[in-house]
């Protein structure tokens, strides 16, 4: 107190508050220091390359067995746990898809729910159930609701392959890292709602050769698998209505995933439809009938969390269900978050 009062003691407090003001200045609005910033926000959980571990590095071993069973599970689900599996305790998909029908490569491929940086991430915050969930509770979650099935338990011989097989996809990626491309990318918005009778013509053209015309895809051929198998009825094409599809409870019937997926990858090998098919295809896949997940009311038990397109009330704006469904997104975007480009869920 007493230096304060001392002229000596104002001289040294004002020329400290000038050093404080240029201080918070130079943060807020010198280039090279906001920069300095980010960086170290970034260093919290630094960002490391999407890279796929080698399949010749996999150990000739117990642990290495199970990874490689885990893959060969991921890639040809209906082999193991499918619904015409001979050991009836096993069928747990309820329908002969694929892991890798949506997860393309085996889960390597960027940017297309590929699971480089997955492992990593969990347990983590899961916030259509509303708690944390651990990996295995997120496996369960593609087999109930993309695949139609029912949970497997955590210390079946399937849960633990499929956890090491993804465990191992994770290993350029420790704690405290991550991988920018997971997911899915941002998609445009439309200005309008999605059309489903443009979709349906979309559909005839460009999709039906290969998902056949009622949406059914197409068994593969047994005589044209290499390997014996138990059940022979994986998809050269996989369903994307019907009764053999992914169910009203899976990502794939939110239509921004739809849409950004077969934007980004469809047709197969070709993706050369605009945004406004790829809206408008996607809208018709999910008007079309498939089976229902009973709880899909019960997802999201924070409103204010429901992705903009979840299908299912109720919601915490006045927007309609359909326009919840089909869009236009647009104005239901909050102030601040307007953008012609949109990240689905
Ligand atoms: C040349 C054949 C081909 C064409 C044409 C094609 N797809 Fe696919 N589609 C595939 C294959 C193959 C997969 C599975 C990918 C894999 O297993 O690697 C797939 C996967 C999908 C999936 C995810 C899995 C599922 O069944 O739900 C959707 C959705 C999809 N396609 C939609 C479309 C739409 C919409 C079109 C038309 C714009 C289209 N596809 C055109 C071959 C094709
Ligand atoms: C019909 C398409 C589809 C099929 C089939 C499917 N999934 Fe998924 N999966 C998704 C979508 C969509 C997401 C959400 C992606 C996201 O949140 O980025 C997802 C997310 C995941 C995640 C979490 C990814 C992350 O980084 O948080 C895991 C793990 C996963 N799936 C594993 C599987 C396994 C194992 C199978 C096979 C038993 C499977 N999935 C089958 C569509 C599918």
């Amino acid at each position: 107190m007493k230096t304060i009062n001392s002229p000596n003691g104002k001289i040294v407090i004002v020329i400290f508050s000038f050093l404080i003001s240029l201080y918070l200045l130079s943060e807020n609005s010198h280039p090279f220091l906001s920069c300095k910033s980010e960086n170290i926000t970034i260093k919290k959980d630094s960002i490391v390359p999407w890279q796929v571990p080698e399949i010749s590095s996999i150990a000739d071993n117990t642990e290495g067995t199970e990874i490689k069973l885990g893959k060969s599970i991921f890639v040809d689900t209906y082999r193991y746990i499918g619904p015409d599996v001979k050991d009836v305790s096993k069928r747990f998909a309820g329908t002969n898809m694929d892991c890798q029908n949506c997860h393309l490569k085996a889960g390597t491929l960027k940017n297309v729910f590929g699971l480089i940086g997955t492992y990593t991430r969990y347990p983590e915050m899961d916030t259509r159930s509303g708690k944390i969930i651990n990996i295995q509770e997120r496996i369960n979650n593609c087999l109930m609701r993309s695949m139609n099935g029912k949970a497997m338990p955590e210390d079946s011989k399937e849960m633990k392959a499929l956890v090491a097989y993804i465990k191992w996809l994770s290993i350029y990626v420790p704690k405290g890292t991550r991988t920018e491309e997971q997911g899915i990318p941002k998609i445009q918005l439309l200005s309008r709602a999605a059309d489903t009778s443009s979709g349906r013509m979309v559909y005839l053209g460009k999709c039906m050769t290969c998902h056949s015309e009622d949406g059914e895809g197409a068994l593969n051929i047994p005589g044209n698998i290499d390997v014996p198998a138990d059940s022979m009825k994986g998809y050269d094409y996989p369903p994307v209505y019907g009764e053999f599809s992914y169910n009203e409870g899976a990502g794939m019937y939110k239509l921004l995933t739809a849409a950004s997926f077969i934007y980004s990858k469809m047709p197969y090998h070709y993706s050369e439809l605009t945004v406004e098919e790829s809206y408008d295809v996607a809208a018709f896949i999910n008007s079309k009938s498939r089976p229902v997940f009973k709880d899909a009311g019960k997802d999201y038990p924070d409103l204010k969390l429901k992705p903009i397109d979840s299908p299912f009330p109720p919601y915490s704006d006045s927007f309609t269900q359909l326009q919840h469904k089909y869009g236009p997104y647009g104005p239901m975007l909050k102030e601040g978050e307007k953008s012609i480009m949109i990240k689905p869920e």
